[in-house]
């Protein structure tokens, strides 16, 4: 079958097998079905952080798990939802019913499922800030495990879902600790500006979400008319004596501090400082309005993509020194 509509770069590319999961009962059936011990596994959400460069030889299993409940105790809401579920959907949920917590992660693509994988963050909240735990099929067991916060190794746009665990827990539920009193997070710069132009002091989180919505529609392409997958990199950590080298010869570097005295760099402006911003490269190139988000034209193959991004890579590595990481996964 085609994964084209399964993924939001827009790639036509072919899985041998595909099968989509609603419930822990799916995922143990299909495990039990003998196929699925002789084939290679993609688990798939919303394809939204996926660059397909070929077709996928083996078993795709798309995870459509539904369901939000939550538990209310006094001021603090206890939200659950199935891995299925979009998370945006969830977002526009929890904001309805004023609890707060996630509304700077509106308008993020993707499910429920994906979201600790990476621990997704924007506009200064990532999951770990609300995450309580998860529930996960382990695919060489068939048992459901429970994963707290401390299980999951959350860092920037990493978890333990990433490294050790790879590829063997498939995420069912997660639990959300979110709050009837609401905690702003409004220091981000684009939110603190977009606030005051709009002229709201006391702002809800009806109104931080509006505003992080309408600044991610002027900055990102919406996959639906442009194929891409948000940041295809992630923003470089740097230690301080690369640092201090960097911003001598380049006193403008946008910069962050990050955590244990090291320094975030905005790979946006790195790359945008290469000339790239905006480029059309054959069917692929990057976004007028963020150079870090690279996106299909229409046609491209996920192997054009990804030498390009390879090509961005090496020039800002020349540039710069610093060593670009893909956010992006690659298969
Ligand atoms: P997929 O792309 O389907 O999968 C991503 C990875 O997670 C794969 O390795 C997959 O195998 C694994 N996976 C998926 N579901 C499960 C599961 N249930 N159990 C185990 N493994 C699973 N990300 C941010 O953090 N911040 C942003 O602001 C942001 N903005 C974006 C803007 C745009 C326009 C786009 C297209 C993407 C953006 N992203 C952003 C990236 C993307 O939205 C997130 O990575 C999201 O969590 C991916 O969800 P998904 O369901 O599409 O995952
Ligand atoms: N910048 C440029 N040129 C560009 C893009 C950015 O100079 O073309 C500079 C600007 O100075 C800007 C700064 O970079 O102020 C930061 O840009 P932006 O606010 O757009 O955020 P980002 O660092 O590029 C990160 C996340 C996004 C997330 C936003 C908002 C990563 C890899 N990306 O982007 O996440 O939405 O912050 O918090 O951390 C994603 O992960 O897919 C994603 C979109």
């Amino acid at each position: 079958i085609s994964l084209k509509p399964y993924n939001t770069f827009g790639i036509d590319v072919k899985a041998k097998y595909f099968a989509e999961a609603k419930s822990e009962q799916d995922l143990a059936q299909i495990f039990n079905d003998p196929l699925s011990k002789t084939q290679k596994l993609l688990i798939l959400g919303g394809g939204s952080n996926m660059l397909f460069t070929q077709d996928f030889d083996g078993l795709v299993i798309k995870i459509g798990i539904e369901g939000i409940e939550y538990e209310v105790f006094g001021d603090k809401v206890s939200v659950t939802a199935g891995a299925g579920v979009i998370w945006n959907d969830l977002v526009n949920f929890c904001v309805s019913n004023d609890f707060a917590g996630i509304e700077n992660l509106s308008l993020i693509p993707g499910t429920v499922g994906a979201s600790p994988i990476q621990n997704i963050g924007a506009y200064g909240v990532e999951l770990k800030d609300v995450f309580a735990s998860c529930s996960a099929y382990e695919i060489a067991t068939g048992k459901i495990k429970s994963f707290d916060f401390n299980d999951c190794k959350f860092g920037y746009r990493d978890s333990v879902f990433k490294n050790e665990f790879k590829n063997q827990y498939i995420i069912t539920k997660v639990l959300f600790n979110l709050s009837k009193k609401a905690k702003l997070q409004t220091h981000y710069g684009a939110i603190t500006t977009e606030l005051a132009n709009r002229h709201i002091e006391e702002p809800t989180i009806t109104d931080v979400s509006r505003v992080v919505a309408d600044i991610r529609v002027s900055k990102l392409p919406d996959p639906k008319t442009i194929g891409n997958a948000g940041s295809f990199f992630k923003n470089p950590v740097i230690d301080k004596s690369q640092f201090e080298e960097l911003i001598a010869k380049f006193p403008d570097v946008v910069n962050y501090p990050a955590p244990n005295h090291k320094i975030k760099l905005a790979a946006g402006w790195l790359i945008e400082q290469c000339g790239f911003k905006g480029v059309v490269v054959g069917e692929t190139g990057t976004w007028k309005n963020q150079a870090l988000v690279l996106v299909n034209h229409g046609k491209a193959t996920g192997q054009e993509v990804y030498n390009f991004s390879e090509h961005i890579i090496d020039t800002i590595r020349a540039k710069f020194g610093v060593l670009l990481e893909r956010e992006v996964n690659i298969l």
